[in-house]
Parts: C-alpha cells; structure tokens; sequence
C-alpha cells in the first residue's frame, strides 16, 4: 500500500491537488483540484451521474441553491444536533473532537467517558481536560443589507438574517420532492439525484482530501414504499458494490461494510451501513447508506404544513415515502482511486511510478509526441497522428518536453494508458509505437488502426 505523503507529494507535483489558497500559506481544511484533478473529478462524478441516473428508469437529477431557507435546517434537525464532541486542552488551550482523540469511543461520547480514557493533549502531553461541548458544525452567513452589528442586540432580526452554508445536499433533493412529484410524475420507487458543495465547519480537519471544511458530496435519495425498504436497501447496497467495482476499479475485498451501531448513527437513520476502505492512513469511511424512513419528509410537513404524500395512481393508496441513502463525499472517492492505481515497480532495473488507473477515468487516453522535437518532419507528422486521434477521442494529450523516457516517465505517474510515439520509421511506413502503461510493452500500429 502506498503511503500518504507519496500521494500527497504525486498530487502536487503533477498538478491534481494543491493546498486551497496556498499561495496566502493555505487554509486548514480547504483543498484546490489542479488541471489534471479536475479532469479525474469530473470523469468520476459523470460516472457516478451517468450509472445511477441517466442509465436508470425512475432516477432524475435536481441542482439546488446552496443557500436554503434556514427552517431547512430547523426541519432536518441540522440546527439542534449536528455538532461535534469539542474538548479543550485547559493547559495550552487547543480543541479537539474528543472521538478522533481517543480509543473506543463514539460521537456521542460524554465527559466523564472521555476522561476515563486519560487521553493526552496531542499537543502539549498534559492531561487537563475541559467538559465536552457540543460544537454545531454548520457554517452560518448573513444575508441582505444587514451588517453583524444591527443584529447585535436583536436576536430575532440576527436569526431571521442567517443562513447557513448546505452540510449536506440531500436536503436541496427533499424540499424539492414535491416539485419532482407534481412535474415528473414518477411511480415508486423512484431517485433524485443531486452533486455539489457540502460544508462543515470540522473541529480538525485532517488526512490531506478524507476530512475537510469544503467537500463535494455525490448523493440519492431513494424514495420508497415503506412496506418494501428492506429489499431496497439491499438493491442500492449490491448496485452500489457492482459501481465501484466496475466502474471506479476498487478492490471490494478490501471494503470493510460496518453495520452502524444505534448509538452511533445520524439522528434520521434506522439502518446504516458504512463502507470503510483501508486509506494510506488507516480505515475511514467511504460512503455511508442510511434507511432515513420518512423523517425528513415528515419534519418538512410540519415544518411547511404541505402534504408531502404521495398517491399511487393504480392502487390510490396515499403514503409518506421512505427513503433510502447513499451517501459519498468525491474527495474521499477520488482518494480511494489514486490509492488502489498508485504502483512502484522496477523495470529492466529502473523503479517508477505508475497511476494503473482504470481506462476510462485516466485524465487523458492517449499521449502522442515525436521520438525528436527537433525534427520538424517528425513534429509535422505527430502533430497529424494527434489531431486525427483528437477528432475520435476527446482526451488525447501532446507531449514534446524533455526525452522519450521522462515523457514515459510524467505519462506513467498522471496514468496515461497508451503513448504514441512518431519516429523515422513512421515516414517511410506509417506506423507508430504504441507503449502500454501497465507493460511498457511497446508495439507497432499503423496509424490507421490506431
Ligand atoms: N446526507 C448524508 C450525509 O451527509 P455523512 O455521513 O455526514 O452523511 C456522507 O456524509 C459522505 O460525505 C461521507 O461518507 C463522506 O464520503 C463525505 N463527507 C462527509 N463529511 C466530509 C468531510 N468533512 N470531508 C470529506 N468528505 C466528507
């Protein structure tokens, strides 16, 4: 398995993901994806559309605003319990979440539990503990021409001007279930879909892109008849097995799928599995699938007193749906990716690295570049083999730095599969050598077959 810090250290230099604002010394939690990180992100996340949305029946797709209406908040339960266990060393006065600090305990850990851990501050190696604090992970703002110091002594005009940055999408899919219904007209069971933004205030972000304060969440909502949810559950759990499989290359075997704990689970799920995947670092959660039954819809008819029910157009029985939830940050997928594809090896004595990505999610198909650059009838013929590949294949990328071998090189490490490569031979018989990524097995092709 490779380590983090060679990632980490991949990431940058071949521009997939530098540090957010770096050049002002970074911000915790904040990461920027480069040219080439954007390229695998958006390939990843047109999978993950294109497999559970536009290749399904009775999925559709919504784009909701980030800024919401807070009583979205109040509704979800967001407002009252999403909030981490903050403990602050009393001797050099820095805070932790109390459950990454110690052993064997959970988010709903209580003072006197975390005490009896004789946790250490990581910092400065003291034992001297604060009472834990329920810290509300949410990001707030204020919106329109209100200035924080008019609401300084006006709660309500302070709480009717805050809205908070979305922690998680699916509730831009909830508040327009209705929408979908009354436009859509779908039968159960049927999928909204959403992607975007999420944001959490987390006490320490940590482990480069697995925890952070911006992170790009790929989420579904299956809505269910509630007589059927075991069955379904099942189905998403299988469908989404078979997607990371086939579809994102990763090794399932290696997927630890945890039956959360009562205790342990978000204050909506009756059920949740989660999928932990054995990071660089250590196991961490993948994506979490939760039986959220019927709680967010219900709050919302409180919350809206709109009927959130939906009339089966056969049977004429009306119900609240229920919902299924998978649920799966990009960062941590794309961290999945790069880790499984990461590859030192030795070849003919020379050891590199090599990104064995699968095919179809390599930021680029093809590398094609002349044996010399300093040849303009080699130039003149590669940039011919390259702009004939660029008109049947989108990404195709020109390489004519350095020599042959550092192209090899930079190719292996950002996961090309094939470079193509033009050399004298090619003028005389129009055939060029196609090195393969994985093999280094190098073949000649003729240009046409290419
Ligand atoms: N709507 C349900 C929900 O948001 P969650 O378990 O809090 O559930 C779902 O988050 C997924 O979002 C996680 O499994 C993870 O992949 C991703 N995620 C959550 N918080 C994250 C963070 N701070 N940094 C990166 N990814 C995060």
């Amino acid at each position: 398995m490779a380590k983090l810090e060679d990632i980490v250290s991949l990431c940058k230099r071949r521009g997939f993901i530098f540090q957010g604002s770096e050049v002002y010394g970074g911000m915790a939690g904040t990461w920027d994806f480069g040219p080439l990180g954007v390229m695998l992100k958006k390939k990843i996340t047109n999978e993950w559309w294109h497999y559970f949305v536009d290749s399904k029946d009775n999925a559709y797709g919504v784009d909701a605003a980030i800024l919401m209406n807070p009583r979205t908040w109040k509704a979800s339960g967001h407002l009252d319990t999403f909030a981490d266990p903050l403990v602050e060393c009393k001797e050099c006065k820095s805070r932790f979440r109390a459950d990454k600090i110690a052993e064997g305990i959970s988010e709903s850990v209580t003072t006197e539990e975390f005490l009896a851990t004789h946790t250490k501050c990581p910092v400065c190696g003291k034992e001297n503990w604060s009472e834990i604090r329920k810290f509300n992970m949410m990001f707030s703002t204020h919106v329109g021409a209100v200035l924080p110091e008019d609401t300084s002594n006006n709660p309500e005009l302070a709480e009717k001007n805050t809205a908070y940055l979305r922690p998680e999408t699916a509730q831009g899919i909830f508040t327009n279930y209705k929408n979908v219904l009354d436009t859509i007209y779908p039968n159960l069971p049927f999928a909204i879909a959403q992607e975007g933004k999420a944001f959490r205030n987390e006490i320490s972000p940590r482990d480069f892109i697995l925890r952070d304060r911006e992170c790009y969440q790929l989420e579904l909502e299956y809505f269910v008849h509630p007589d059927s949810w075991e069955t379904e559950f099942e189905n998403v759990l299988n469908d989404f097995k078979n997607f990371l499989k086939t579809r994102m290359g990763l090794n399932i075997e290696n997927i630890n799928f945890l039956e959360v704990a009562p205790e342990d689970r978000a204050h909506y799920s009756k059920r949740t599995v989660d999928f932990m995947f054995e990071y660089p670092n250590g196991e961490e959660e993948l994506m979490g699938l939760a039986y959220r039954t019927d709680f967010d819809l219900k709050n919302i008819e409180k919350e809206s007193g709109k009927s959130m029910e939906y009339r089966d157009k056969n049977t004429g029985e009306t119900i609240v749906p229920h919902v299924i939830e998978p649920s799966m940050g990009v960062e941590r997928l794309f961290l999945a990716i790069l880790s499984t594809a990461y590859t030192e090896d030795e070849i003919d004595g020379n050891s590199r690295i090599v990104l064995k990505l699968p095919e179809h999610l390599a930021p680029y198909r093809f590398c094609v570049s002349p044996l010399l650059k300093n040849k303009p009838e080699l130039v003149e013929k590669a940039k011919e083999v390259y702009n004939k590949l660029r008109e049947k294949y989108t990404y195709v990328t020109w390489d004519d730095s350095g020599n042959i071998g550092k192209r090899y090189r930079k190719q292996d490490e950002i996961g090309t599969p094939k470079c193509v490569v033009i050399d004298f031979d090619t003028l005389d018989d129009n055939t060029v050598t196609v090195r393969d990524r994985d093999t280094t097995k190098q073949t000649r092709v003729k240009i046409e077959e290419l």
